[in-house]
């Protein structure tokens, strides 16, 4: 995408001192977007904000609805628009065996790939209907289809935010069905599929290993600046797979 194409738009980004979440921000910055950049720990997001001029970052639990919600104000006050959430929020637990899917790896999965989700979308949905193109992205994994027997917390997991992003791209729909010929382009949620990510530094740090199927965080970024230049229409619901 070419520099200056996202000018003007206000981009969320949660999830943002990840590896994909500090890849989506470089690139949205790189596009022109002002870029909220969204995380747990004031000590990461300090130091992403220090390796990315210009972003914002903002320091909130996505697991608390009520944080999800003064999130949002401050935002829209600050901000007044918002035409993008990218939700990057992981984590990951598992065993070896369909018994050692505990309740305490359920607890952390749900309220981390599931709860976040819910209070994000929920919280900015309006915002993103009222924006001209509004995006909304997640990244699954191939896991969510295709479950091993100790993998079973983290796939339904995914799996619950595959159908949650489902919902949310049918009220984006009915929206724009709602907003009469010759309006915007209207919003759209799109579900990524993944393998893995893979970044230079791993890479770097594994010269031996080819990475196989894997997605690169500045491909991962590069498909979600491109959101906004493909049509709502097709994009919306879409589950678009990365890793082959
Ligand atoms: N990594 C993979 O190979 C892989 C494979 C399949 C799918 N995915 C998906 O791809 C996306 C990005 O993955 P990633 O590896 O870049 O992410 P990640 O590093 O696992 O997580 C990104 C950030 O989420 C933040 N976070 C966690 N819980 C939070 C909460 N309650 N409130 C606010 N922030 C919270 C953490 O912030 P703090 O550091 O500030 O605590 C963390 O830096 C995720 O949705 C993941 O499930 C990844």
């Amino acid at each position: 995408m070419s520099e200056g194409s996202l000018d003007g738009r206000v981009v969320v980004v949660t999830g943002a001192a990840g590896p994909s979440g500090t890849a989506a921000c470089a690139a949205l910055r790189a596009a022109g977007a002002t870029v909220v950049g969204v995380g747990h720990s004031p000590a990461r997001l300090a130091d992403l904000a220090r390796s990315l001029p210009g972003l914002v970052v903002e320091t909130a639990d996505l697991a608390d609805a009520a944080a999800v919600d003064a999130l949002a104000t401050r935002v829209r006050e600050r901000h007044g628009r918002v035409d993008g959430l990218i939700h990057l929020v992981g984590g990951w637990r598992g065993g070896d065996s369909f018994t050692a899917n505990s309740e305490a790896d359920w607890r952390f999965l749900s309220a981390g790939l599931i709860d976040t989700l819910r209070h994000t979308t929920l919280a900015f949905h309006d915002d993103l209907v009222r924006a001209p193109a509004g995006r909304v992205a997640v990244v699954s994994a191939r896991a969510a289809a295709k479950p091993s027997a100790g993998s079973a917390n983290y796939a339904a997991a995914k799996a619950a935010a595959e159908a949650w992003i489902l919902a949310l791209a049918d009220s984006f729909r009915r929206a724009a069905a709602g907003s009469g010929p010759g309006a915007p382009d209207g919003p759209a949620a799109v579900i990524f599929v993944i393998k893995a990510l893979v970044t230079a530094q791993m890479r770097t740090d594994r010269p031996d290993r080819s990475f196989p199927g894997f997605t690169d965080v500045a491909d991962l970024a590069d498909r979600i600046v491109e959101l906004w230049a493909a049509d709502a229409a097709e994009l919306n619901g879409a589950r678009i797979t990365l890793d082959i």
